[in-house]
């Protein structure tokens, strides 16, 4: 499995201070010395971590795939077709949330979503929808030409340890072979971290994870390098 390395807490860190360290540039340039497979960002309406002249700084770097992740608005279409990332995925957001909670909820707008994915994918870009391991979700999603989803990983990483966890992996294996039987190409991501993230080996042909905090988290103690080395280790299952 491919690495993504999602770098918003090195701005959340940045932001913190209102300077300009620890600089996003840096971590973008010592993740592509690890090879990793995208440099994830998500550029949110509130511009809480991320900001605009971060995801246009790092679209003009040579030799680095840009994963966009964005709300499905009309702000965001226009900025990620004058970018033009090398992907988008598209997540739902709310102003008060945390983090991404929960997936995008396609069913209930299937015109919108049908809208983001042509329109998105006639510029070249790959387009995924973040979704919850649901089959109704990934059957509307396949009603779009995107060629993507990525399934929202948070349920088996709250539940991992627990008596539940048999029940939310086996609730993500069945969608992504769910999604796979449509032609649909299976990302991951949310949660996962240095222990849980093993079983992703388990879920047959998941092309990318998507990774952020707990490489950042890590980073503190061990610095960036040495925690994406780790993780990507672990995604392409050799033994660190
Ligand atoms: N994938 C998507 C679509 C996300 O929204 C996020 C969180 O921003 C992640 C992956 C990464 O999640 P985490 O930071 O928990 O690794």
């Amino acid at each position: 499995m491919l690495l993504g390395v999602n770098i918003d807490h090195i701005a959340t860190l940045r932001n913190a201070r209102g300077g300009v360290e620890p600089d996003i540039m840096t971590a973008v340039r010592i993740c592509k010395s690890c090879e990793v497979a995208s440099i994830t960002t998500h550029l949110r309406e509130d511009r809480r971590h991320i900001k605009d002249a971060d995801v246009e700084a790092i679209r003009m770097l040579p030799r680095v795939r840009l994963n966009l992740e964005m709300a499905m608005t009309d702000e965001m279409l226009n900025i990620a077709l004058k970018l033009k990332p090398h992907a988008v995925c598209i997540v739902p957001e709310k102003r008060q949330e945390l983090t991404t909670e929960g997936g995008l909820d396609v069913i209930g707008q299937l015109d919108r979503a049908k809208l983001f994915a042509q329109t998105l994918g006639e510029k070249g870009i790959e387009v995924s929808f973040f979704i919850d391991p649901d089959i109704h979700q990934i059957s509307a999603v396949s009603k779009t030409s995107a060629p993507f989803i990525e399934l929202h990983t948070g349920k088996y990483a709250n539940t991992f340890g627990t008596d539940e966890e048999a029940q939310s992996f086996e609730l993500l294996k069945g969608a992504a072979i769910f999604a796979q039987n449509f032609g649909i190409k299976v990302n991951a991501g949310h949660g996962l971290n240095y222990n849980n993230v093993s079983r992703m080996h388990e879920i047959p042909d998941l092309v990318e994870l998507n990774i952020g905090h707990s490489i950042i988290a890590r980073a503190v103690f061990v610095g960036l390098e040495q925690a994406v080395k780790e993780m990507k280790i672990l995604c392409e299952r050799k033994k660190v």
